[in-house]
């Protein structure tokens, strides 16, 4: 069998994470693979709110992906998440952030656990899609961690909903969960490993 030909990256695999959320920053930093090196969007003169006015999390993560590719002109990626309720039909989904018509954690989980009150199934899942944008061509990578609705809030940790999701295989909350033990289970995690297998199987460096 013949040799894969990778395409090659000039320098070290440099790419601007497109978000200005520094949890997911975080989230991402720990996951790196050697090789990689992630710059956040001030490192590149980005202070503006990304564009996000699409209604599925593919289209909104593609979304800022490329509004930081096409203005800016750097290699990329961006993600987008939603939290997915089997109880109230997929909701909040593309609503994650803004559920309780703030981006407030507390009041958001609060509204979530009043609309599952009767609920009986708690099943739930978290998706994320990764977009990345390299040379003017978009790849995505979805992550999904299934589980269940806690009755309430248990943790301090993490951010956004943490406090309320018990991933399946574990009996404590993202809220209660390390960095490094979240990792093991969440959906952010997945996605980002497909992206960086899929860097790593492609491209080269060129020193
Ligand atoms: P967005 O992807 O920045 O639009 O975030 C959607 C919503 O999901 C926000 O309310 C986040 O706080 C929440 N969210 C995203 N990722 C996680 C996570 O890993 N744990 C808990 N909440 C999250």
């Amino acid at each position: 069998m013949g040799e894969i030909t990778k395409n090659v990256w000039p320098e070290m695999k440099t790419l601007v994470f497109a978000t200005g959320n520094v949890n997911k920053v975080k989230e991402v930093q720990l996951l790196l693979p050697e090789g990689f090196l992630i710059q956040g969007l001030a490192d590149i003169g980005c202070m503006e709110e990304l564009p996000e006015t699409h209604y599925t999390i593919e289209a909104n993560s593609l979304e800022k992906a490329q509004y930081v590719h096409e203005k800016y002109g750097v290699n990329c990626f961006a993600e987008d998440t939603g939290l997915e309720v089997e109880a109230l039909d997929g909701e909040p989904g593309v609503d994650t952030a803004f559920y309780s018509g703030t981006r407030d954690a507390n009041k958001n989980m609060q509204l979530l656990l009043l609309n599952m009150r009767n609920a009986t199934d708690r099943s739930a899942r978290f998706k994320t899609v990764f977009t990345l944008f390299v040379n003017g061509v978009y790849h995505q990578f979805v992550g999904i961690v299934t589980g269940k609705i806690a009755e309430k809030q248990i943790g301090d940790k993490g951010f956004g909903y943490d406090p309320i999701f018990v991933p399946d295989g574990a009996d404590i909350t993202f809220g209660e969960m390390e960095p490094t033990q979240k990792k093991h289970f969440s959906h952010r995690a997945k996605a980002f490993n497909l992206m960086t297998a899929f860097l790593t199987t492609n491209f080269e460096n060129s020193n």
